[in-house]
């Protein structure tokens, strides 16, 4: 085992758009783990949008700040353990910031049983899946026949909504960036159309391709594409409120226009969610989302980059739509 352990911190807050000369790696002593706490090592750390939205200010964890440990959540190994029930070998997924090993107390850490490939624990049976298969069937409440539309398509939830939508028996629209992932859409994962929102005139190719309205939609990016979505809803849609990826990265912030017409006269539901608002039933969604792996209903698409040193590289790649799929890094 090395005797050091790399890490990276936040070097500054951005003002705008983040890049990686906000971060800066530096070399602590390893860790030693006290009574009830486990030494690991991070094996796959998780690249979310939502770190960076994480040093806007406080959201369901409290705001990072300049010089503290980058925060991320990865699937780790147990190298040593001062606690019962838990051995070298156990994988957790926690959060452990970004750096090669950490010390986790014990008690508020939870087994993942291994898979193969281990990826999998951190995309499509890990926050993604959940998020993707809570979000979508509780706030969504989608019926056979039902059109879904889903922004950041070919990102990490959206991919894994889209297809699940098409398991239900929906039909599916997903909103992405390029003409290449709204290919990737339509030709590989069953979407049955893609509108590309950077190619201009949102408005009239949503309109094109929901000629009758939306009755779901799931909400990745907020901004002008939720406004262009909810202009296209039907009466009594449903809006699944995941995250507003749009807002986090140095955007001046958008408002809703028309909202008595829009949200009112057509009575729509908006419903925010966090997917540890379903950490009980997680067994039983993990458990459907094998089967429909298993059964090639359900494609996996990751995004693994090798090296620790890589990222802030990647968070920022996440941020500008360079990633399909579950974006992460392999430390080792
Ligand atoms: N509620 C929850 O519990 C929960 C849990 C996990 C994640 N989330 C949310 O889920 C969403 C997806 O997050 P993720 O971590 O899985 O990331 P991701 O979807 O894998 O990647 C982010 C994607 O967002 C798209 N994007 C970036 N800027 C955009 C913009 N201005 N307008 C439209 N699209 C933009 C990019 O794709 P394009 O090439 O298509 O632009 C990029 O690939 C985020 O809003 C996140 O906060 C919520």
């Amino acid at each position: 085992m090395a005797d050091i352990n790399r890490q990276i911190l936040i070097d500054q807050i951005p003002a705008g758009k983040l890049g990686i000369e906000h971060f800066r790696m530096t070399e602590a002593a390893m860790p030693t783990p006290g009574e009830g706490e486990l030494l690991v090592r991070t094996r796959y750390i998780s690249l979310d949008a939502a770190n960076r939205a994480w040093m806007l200010g406080p959201t369901y964890r409290s705001a990072l700040s300049a010089g503290q440990l980058m925060a991320g959540g990865a699937l780790a190994e147990v190298l040593k353990s001062r606690a019962p029930g838990f051995a070298p070998g156990d994988l957790v997924f926690a959060d452990t910031g970004w750096q090669e090993y950490a010390v986790l107390p014990a008690r508020h850490q939870t087994k993942v049983r291994a898979v193969e490939p281990m990826s999998h624990l951190l995309s499509v049976y890990g926050v993604a899946g959940l998020t993707a298969y809570f979000g979508f069937l509780e706030c969504g409440k989608p019926k056979p026949g039902d059109t879904v539309v889903v922004s950041a398509a070919a990102g990490s939830v959206g991919i894994i909504v889209g297809q699940i939508a098409a398991i239900k028996g929906c039909r599916t629209v997903g909103i992405a960036g390029g003409a290449a992932k709204c290919a990737l859409l339509t030709k590989e994962l069953g979407f049955n159309d893609a509108v590309d929102y950077k190619a201009g005139d949102l408005a009239g190719a949503l309109r094109a391709a929901c000629p009758d309205g939306i009755d779901v939609y799931f909400d990745n990016v907020g901004g002008d594409i939720l406004e262009a979505c909810l202009f296209n809803m039907k009466n009594h849609g449903r809006i699944a409120c995941c995250g507003a990826v749009s807002q986090y990265d140095g955007a001046a912030p958008r408002g809703i226009r028309g909202i008595p017409g829009l949200i009112v006269t057509k009575r729509l539901n908006l419903q925010g969610f966090l997917v540890m608002d379903f950490y009980e039933q997680r067994e039983k969604a993990i458990a459907k989302l094998k089967a429909w792996v298993q059964s090639g209903q359900l494609k996996v698409h990751e995004d693994i980059i090798a090296g620790f040193e890589n990222l802030p590289k990647a968070l920022v790649g996440l941020l500008a739509g360079e990633n399909i799929g579950k974006r992460m890094v392999k430390v080792y």
